[in-house]
């Protein structure tokens, strides 16, 4: 029996003009992370826009987005630069500048297709040419395997909720 075959959709740089789908994906991501209002994610919706063209447009961020052979675009994920402590673990770390994965997203009925690890790729990809040698992110448990098929070990960052 022949299957019908999806041309696999493919993967691209995004540029300011991508910013309102990147920020959709965005939120589409927190909303499936967690029970936010939605005031308080219509308020993150206008912060990140700003936050991420100021990124993208230094330089120090890169965005990249799955179209489907409709054009629509159906995932994305961006890598950041972002400034930890002076590190020793490699030559590129001694400054405490490190990519940082954040923002993955694709469209339920494009999922399980390799497409967010295709995404990865090229995020790490991006890094690499940049000269560094290590690549972070925060996972959510769910979706750990994701970045553990993509070669990520995990790590032992911790956090504490502060109350006033
Ligand atoms: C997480 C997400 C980005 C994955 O996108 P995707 O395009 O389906 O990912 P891939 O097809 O590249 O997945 C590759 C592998 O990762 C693992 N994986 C992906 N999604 C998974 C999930 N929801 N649960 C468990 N494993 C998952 C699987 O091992 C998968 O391989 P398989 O399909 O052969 O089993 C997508 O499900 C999503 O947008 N979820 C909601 C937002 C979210 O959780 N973002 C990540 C926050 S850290």
């Amino acid at each position: 029996m022949l299957h019908s075959m999806k041309p696999a959709p493919r993967v691209r740089q995004a540029s300011l003009k991508d910013l309102s789908v990147l920020v959709r994906h965005r939120r589409a991501m927190w909303e499936v992370l967690g029970d936010f209002p939605s005031r308080r994610l219509d308020r993150l919706d206008r912060i990140y826009r700003t936050w991420l063209r100021e990124r993208v447009s230094a330089g120090v961020a890169a965005a990249f987005i799955a179209d489907a052979s409709t054009g629509n675009p159906v995932a994305s994920g961006v890598v950041v630069l972002v400034r930890l402590d002076p590190s020793p673990r490699d030559p590129a770390h001694l400054n405490g500048v490190t990519p940082n994965i954040i923002s993955m997203f694709t469209d339920g009925p494009f999922r399980r297709r390799g497409i967010a690890t295709r995404i990865i790729r090229r995020c790490v990809t991006w890094s690499r040419r940049r000269g560094y040698r290590r690549v972070t992110l925060d996972a959510d448990p769910d979706v750990a395997a994701l970045y553990r098929k993509a070669g990520f070990s995990r790590t032992w960052w911790m956090s504490k909720a502060l109350r006033s």
